[in-house]
C-alpha cells in the first residue's frame, strides 16, 4: 500500500516563534485523528528547522527542509549541505520546486546531483515538478514533466525510489487560486506512473507516493485526493493556518 502523505510548504514564512505556534497547534489538532498509513509534514525555513524538530518531537509531525545545496561542503556561501541537516535530525528534503527553479535557476542537472546527494547520505527527498501555462497551452504537459523526471531521476536504480516521494505541482496552479481538477491531476499522475512502470517496474510505479500541489484548499482537497493516483498533496498557502492544515489532512 502506497503511503499517504500531507505536506506543508512553507516557504519564505513564520518567524521561530511563529513555527513552534504553528507546530504545537497542528499537534493539538490531528493528535486525536486516525492517521493510519499517513505522513504529516511541515517544511519550515531553514534558521528555524533545529528548533521546529524539538518541537514536533513525539508527534507525528515531521519536520523536513526546503532544499540543499548538493556538495559535501566547502566554497558555497548561503548554502546549507545534506549533512548539515541530519546532524539537527532532518531527514528529509524539498527538491526542484518551481520557486526555486524559477527564481534561484535551479537546473534539472543540478536537480539531479542534489538527488544523488540525498540516496548518498540515506535521506529521502519529496522531489517537485510540473509544467508552466504556457506548456500546458501548447499541449507539451506530459512531454515537459518526462523531460524533468527523465533528466533529474531516471539515472537511479528502481530501488533508490523508495527514498522518493513525487510532487507534480503545475507552475500555473501554484499560489494562483487556480487548481488543476481533479481529472487533470489524475490524468498527469497515472502518465507519471506509467512512463516509471516503462522506465523500471510496475512494482517501482505502484510504491512511489505521488503528491499533488497548487492552491490546495480545504474545500477542494478530498475531490482530489480521492483520485487513485492521488497519494496526497504539498500544501503553500492552506499549510500557514492550522485549521485549514488540519481539514486538508482529515481529507486524506
Ligand atoms: P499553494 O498551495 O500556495 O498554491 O502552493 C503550492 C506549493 O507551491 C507547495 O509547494
Amino acid at each position: 500500500m502506497r503511503t499517504k502523505i500531507v505536506a506543508g510548504n512553507w516557504k519564505l514564512n513564520n518567524t521561530k516563534e511563529e513555527s513552534k505556534t504553528l507546530i504545537k497547534d497542528l499537534k493539538k489538532a490531528i493528535e486525536d485523528k486516525k492517521l493510519k498509513n499517513t505522513r504529516v509534514i511541515v517544511a519550515p525555513t531553514f534558521v528555524n528547522l533545529a528548533s521546529s524538530v524539538k518541537t514536533a518531537k513525539k508527534s507525528k509531525i515531521e519536520v523536513v527542509a526546503q532544499n540543499m545545496h548538493q556538495a559535501k561542503n566547502g566554497a558555497y556561501t548561503g548554502e546549507v549541505s545534506a549533512e548539515m541537516l541530519k546532524a539537527i535530525g532532518v531527514k528529509t528534503v524539498i527538491l526542484g520546486h518551481s520557486e526555486r527553479r524559477t527564481y534561484f535557476n535551479e537546473t534539472d542537472a543540478a536537480l539531479a546531483e542534489k538527488v544523488n546527494t540525498i540516496l548518498e547520505n540515506k535521506m529521502e527527498t519529496i522531489f517537485c515538478f510540473g509544467e508552466l501555462l504556457e506548456d500546458r497551452k501548447a499541449d507539451k504537459h506530459f512531454e515537459v514533466v518526462e523531460s524533468q523526471l527523465s533528466n533529474a531521476l531516471f539515472h537511479l536504480k528502481g530501488a533508490d525510489f523508495k527514498s522518493i516521494i513525487l510532487a507534480y505541482e503545475p507552475v500555473w496552479a501554484i499560489g494562483t487560486g487556480e487548481t488543476a481538477s481533479p481529472e487533470q491531476a489524475q490524468e498527469m499522475h497515472a502518465f507519471i506512473r506509467s512512463i516509471i512502470e516503462k522506465k523500471y517496474t510496475k512494482e517501482v510505479a505502484d510504491n512511489v507516493s505521488i503528491l499533488y500541489g497548487g492552491s490546495v484548499k480545504p474545500a477542494n482537497a478530498e475531490e482530489i485526493f480521492s483520485k487513485p493516483d492521488v497519494d496526497g498533496g504539498l500544501i503553500g498557502g492552506a499549510a500557514l493556518k492550522v485549521a485549514d492544515f488540519t481539514a486538508i489532512i482529515k481529507a486524506i
